[in-house]
């Protein structure tokens, strides 16, 4: 088959640390195992490649030797980056009205989730923190938004989840966030629920402008 040109690239530096016959054995395998298609290279992927890559050139090659030819995959990988990665960054504003916009949000989210590269454990934890944000809006303000924004920072994947509605604020936020809170109408653990599974967790809430919750969860 027809290599790709980022695949020749790839192949030419492998050349330089392997036979070349070991190389392209080891570039096809790991291009196999990660399930990435190099002619479109989705958010994540790059990230996947180079950890399989990595594994697999454990194998043949000493350490040092490793950390170079790993060094040198990583900055073709990263040049790529506004070149050829068509999905690079996904953004998406979602309406929050009703039981079925939650269900939308939700889907999506655990769509993203999903092409970023997160276990499904962490999808599915991901999706219900995107339900229990959509659902106070819906239950406590009546209609706000969900934005789900997938990018990454030096190589490294990240989902956020941006929750906004102009409704009557959070008075009581610091007992509730302290988990001595008692709810009236649930649990009284979606929004500690969220914060404890996410990596930043940011809430700002006031009678006048309404609620704004942001998460970001990191891939690895
Ligand atoms: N967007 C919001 N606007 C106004 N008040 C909110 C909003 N989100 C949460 N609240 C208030 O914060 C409280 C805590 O929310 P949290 O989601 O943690 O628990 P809950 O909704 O009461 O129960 P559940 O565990 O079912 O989510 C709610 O009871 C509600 O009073
Ligand atoms: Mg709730």
């Amino acid at each position: 088959m027809l290599m790709s040109p980022l695949e020749t690239e790839i192949k030419n530096i492998l050349s330089k640390y392997l036979s070349p016959i070991v190389a392209e054995t080891v570039l096809s395998s790991r291009i196999a195992a990660s399930g990435i298609s190099l002619r479109r290279l989705r958010i994540g992927d790059r990230q996947r490649l180079l950890l399989s890559l990595q594994k697999g050139l454990g194998r043949y090659l000493k350490p040092q030797q490793a950390k170079d030819c790993m060094n040198q995959l990583e900055s073709l990988l990263n040049s790529r980056n506004s070149v050829s990665a068509p999905a690079a960054t996904e953004h998406q504003k979602i309406s929050i009205r009703s039981e079925g916009d939650i269900v939308v949000a939700r889907g999506a989210g655990r769509q993203m989730c999903k092409t970023l590269g997160f276990t499904s454990l962490l999808q599915v934890k991901l999706a219900t923190a995107i339900s229990e944000l959509a659902r106070n809006i819906v239950q406590y303000a009546g209609e706000g938004s969900i934005t789900l924004h997938a990018s990454h920072e030096n190589g490294r994947p990240y989902l956020q989840v941006t929750a906004e509605d102009h409704g009557p604020g959070i008075p009581n936020l610091d007992s509730i966030l302290s988990g001595r809170y008692v709810s009236k109408s649930g649990m009284g653990k979606g929004l500690t629920g969220t914060r404890n599974m996410v990596d930043e967790f940011d809430i700002r809430s006031s009678p006048n402008s309404g609620t704004l919750v942001v998460i970001r969860k990191w891939v690895k």
